[in-house]
């Protein structure tokens, strides 16, 4: 309702930007659409050794605010693969991206979740990557797991391993739990505020936990390892628990698989 008539008005004085999508689809959280795109993919480059000549999976994508970036900077060679559980972003992106680069591909997987697809048919623990086994360099996900529950992230870590090539990399982002951000939780300096304790992982709101979803270091650590991703340390923790420091606003972790 409100983001309608500003493209509206965006189109009609022309600065409507055809590369980027229309601001009612920019479902995928704050900050500048542009500005996080272009952010991550520096991370991508200096934190994951990313290649132009790179094949890579973009799980979660969105509607297109890595995948965009990425068009300045695969070549050729290179490669991307995205899905995402909402179909208004996908067909976005199938409609604007891979007509201008058709190593660019992009697929709806109608899978549930409370906060982006109510509706979804599977569970995401159910799904399997439409993808053949060590076919990706660099596979990433950037604010995904920070909407979905254990089950899901499990069966995710474990997928993003199969479909890795030995020694590639994964890039994801967190809300991590450790004892220093657990002694600021509750003094508001943390944003989101985790309130709801449920052992491994917390919540924002019990009644759409996806809102929102923080895991426990420990927790991250034993998953990662035990599905053949061993962490490229530090970790590189972000700015959401209130520090002025930080190279992005969420947790980044770095994982080799072995
Ligand atoms: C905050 S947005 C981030 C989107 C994108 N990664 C980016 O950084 O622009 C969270 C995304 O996770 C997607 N998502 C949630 N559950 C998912 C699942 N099980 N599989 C794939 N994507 C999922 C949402 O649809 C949404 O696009």
């Amino acid at each position: 309702l409100v983001y309608g008539p500003l493209d509206v008005a965006d189109t009609v004085i022309g600065r409507r930007d055809a590369r980027l999508p229309p601001r009612r689809l920019r479902f995928v959280g704050g900050g500048d659409f542009e500005q996080v795109g272009q952010e991550f993919l520096g991370h991508f480059i200096e934190l994951g050794g990313l290649q132009p000549g790179a094949r890579v999976l973009d799980a979660g994508c969105g509607v297109g605010r890595m995948a965009i970036p990425l068009t300045d900077f695969l070549d050729e060679s290179g490669s991307y693969e995205g899905f995402d559980v909402v179909r208004a972003g996908i067909r976005w992106c199938q409609r604007t991206i891979t007509p201008q680069r058709p190593s660019f591909r992009f697929q709806h997987a109608d899978l549930h979740n409370a906060t982006y697809n109510p509706r979804g048919r599977l569970e995401p623990q159910e799904y399997r990557f439409p993808y053949r086994d060590a076919e990706f360099d660099f596979a990433f996900l950037t604010s995904v797991f920070t909407h979905m529950l254990p089950a899901g992230v499990e069966r995710y870590v474990t997928e993003t391993a199969r479909v890795l090539k030995p020694g590639a990399t994964a890039l994801i982002t967190w809300f991590l739990l450790n004892e220093p951000t657990r002694a600021v939780l509750g003094t508001g300096r943390c944003r989101p505020n985790f309130k709801h304790d449920h052992g491994a992982y917390r919540t924002i709101d019990e009644a759409a936990p996806e809102a929102a979803v923080a895991y426990d270091e420990d927790f991250m650590r034993k998953l990662l390892e035990s599905r053949g991703l061993e962490i490229v340390e530090p970790i590189h923790f972000g700015r959401w628990r209130g520090t002025k420091s930080g190279r992005s606003a969420q947790d980044i972790v770095v994982a080799r698989r072995q």
